[in-house]
């Protein structure tokens, strides 16, 4: 029988720290990662970069089914980088305006069923931490550890204005606010995989909490499970 390959899902609303915490959790088990919003953001850019709208739903299937992307860690460097049609564009895709593209293309049905092998494929032994929206439930439905990871809009709004301003851009804190406040509104409200807790879901706030204290209760809950 083929040894089955543990999955750890982190879903949540933009913000909350699952990009760091999946990286941090990955790292420590030596797991691989997949950031499914990079997906939904190089499919969102190709579109961009190919004048195809955002709601053009015939065209934006066929790009998901087709579309010519690459990831790299190199030793050192922050996180993966992403390369589309063979171009780095991994600074492009952390800005607001794709991801908020990103959550247009991500209302497509059609789209997200394309993606989902190309997601699936991300799981292979010794284990996989995965990110996104509906990691634990849709694409990794089956996952024996599944989190929730929120924080309030204000907690968030601020983080991603630390951000900005630490990578050198400028950042203003009243449109960032209303910024993710609409994407929230449009992540969880779609009627195709809304972003929402799974059923067995863990809930876990991170308001109050820094990256390392949610990665250590989530280590110990994945412990406490034998996942490790
Ligand atoms: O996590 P992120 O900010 O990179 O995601 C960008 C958008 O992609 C998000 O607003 C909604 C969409 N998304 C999705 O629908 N399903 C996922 N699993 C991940 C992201």
């Amino acid at each position: 029988m083929t040894k089955s390959v543990p999955i750890i899902t982190v879903d949540g609303p933009g913000g909350a720290g699952k990009g760091a915490v999946c990286k941090q959790i990955a790292e420590t088990l030596s797991w691989h990662l997949l950031d499914s919003g990079m997906l939904y953001r190089l499919l969102a850019l190709s579109a961009i970069n190919h004048h195809v709208a955002l709601d053009n739903e015939a065209a934006i299937e066929v790009m998901a089914s087709a579309l010519d992307v690459q990831f790299a860690s190199a030793a050192g460097q922050k996180g993966i980088r992403a390369f589309l049609e063979g171009d780095d564009v991994t600074a492009e895709l952390r800005s607001e305006d794709v991801g908020m593209a990103a959550s247009k293309v991500a209302v497509i049905a059609s789209a997200r069923l394309a993606l989902l092998a190309r997601q699936r494929a991300f799981a292979e032994l010794p284990g996989l931490v995965a990110d996104g929206r509906d990691m634990g439930t849709v694409v990794f439905k089956h996952a024996p550890l599944k989190i929730y990871l929120t924080a309030s809009v204000a907690e968030r709004a601020k983080r991603r204005y630390k951000q900005l301003l630490e990578n050198g851009q400028s950042g203003n804190l009243a449109r960032l606010t209303e910024a993710i406040g609409a994407r929230d509104r449009a992540d969880m409200g779609r009627s195709v995989s809304p972003l929402c807790p799974a059923e067995d879901a863990l809930i876990v706030d991170s308001t109050a909490l820094s990256i390392d204290q949610v990665c250590e209760t989530i280590i110990s809950e994945a412990k406490s499970r034998l996942l490790i």
